[in-house]
């Protein structure tokens, strides 16, 4: 976890700012051990550079629990991922593609601070700390599963990018409200759990004018597809339609800005929207998207 991050997080349980006690650095500069305080008497220790605001595993759905696994952890960047979109989409969606679309709609070179959620191996989180590199800010990744975020670590030291590693729930985020410029969530939608708490937290941390970049499985058209995703959803995973999704992000004060469907896969921007008195939705900042 790097000191930058301290002025953005906050206590999950109460959002009080965070007190960095007993802390150790590394020789790259990374607080690799220590406890961060709250007033309201939590303490989340920080291990292996990674801080920890849940305690034990607890993972309630198949699909959860399985992310928790060190075997799905060491296989999810080597053997899935880098052909899931092209899988996914039926068409060439190589990671150059994916990941110049996400860092470009949610702007990461203007800098500020990133919040790349349910990051499993760290793949967006990285691509935005090297589109971050020239611009004042940071990138953290969060996930509920310890062995994701430790490979995730791993990963982003061998590519000699800063990114900081956070294991929380994507329904109660340790960041501050309004800090974040952009939020990622590449493919977790479908397996988070609770979709409407955890898009209110998506738009509770988001600045004004930030940005929510979302990759998400939708309900495949064909009888095949569908058989398959009725299968997989008794483990935990959901799947909307385009227009159900958009509606779930509206409800969250989540304005849709743009989306491109490739496949059963959708590519979101939202940003944040604020409600007149006639009931109506309005992004919080009008601006040149
Ligand atoms: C499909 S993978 C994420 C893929 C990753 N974003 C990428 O683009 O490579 C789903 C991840 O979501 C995490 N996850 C699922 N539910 C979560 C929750 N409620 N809070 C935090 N992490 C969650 C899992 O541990 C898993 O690592
Ligand atoms: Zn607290």
């Amino acid at each position: 976890m790097d000191e930058e991050l301290l002025p953005w997080l906050c206590c999950p349980t109460c959002s009080s700012a965070l007190d960095l006690r007993d802390s150790r650095c590394d020789a790259h500069g990374e607080i690799v051990a220590g406890r961060l305080h709250c007033g309201c008497g939590a303490v989340y220790p920080i291990r292996d550079g990674i801080a920890d605001f849940l305690g034990p595993p607890r993972p309630p759905t198949i699909a959860q629990l399985t992310n928790e696994l060190p075997a799905t952890a060491w296989a999810y960047e080597r053997l899935w991922r880098p052909f899931a979109l092209t899988l996914l989409s039926g068409e060439s969606f190589p990671y150059q593609r994916e990941l110049a679309l996400v860092t470009e709609w949610v702007d990461a070179a203007r800098g500020g601070l990133f919040v790349d959620v349910a990051c499993s191996n760290g793949l967006y989180a990285r691509a935005l700390a090297r589109a971050l590199r020239h611009a004042p800010g940071h990138v953290v990744g969060i996930d509920h599963a310890l062995p994701m975020l430790q490979e995730a670590r791993q990963r982003a030291r061998a590519a000699g990018v800063r990114v900081s590693y956070l294991r929380a729930s994507a329904q109660a985020l340790p960041v501050a409200s309004g800090a974040a410029s952009g939020v990622t969530i590449g493919g977790s939608l479908n397996e988070i759990g609770d979709l409407d708490a955890c898009l209110r937290e998506v738009r509770r941390v988001l600045a004004d004018d930030g940005r929510f970049v979302a990759m998400t499985l939708l309900t495949a058209r064909s009888a095949v597809g569908r058989a398959v995703q009725g299968a997989v959803s008794v483990g935990g995973i959901t799947f909307w339609s385009r227009e159900d999704l958009l509606q779930r992000f509206r409800a969250a004060g989540l304005h849709p800005q743009r989306d491109e469907q490739h496949g059963i896969v959708l590519f979101t921007l939202a940003s944040p929207c604020r409600e007149d008195s006639d009931g109506k939705s309005h992004p919080a900042v009008s601006g040149n998207r």
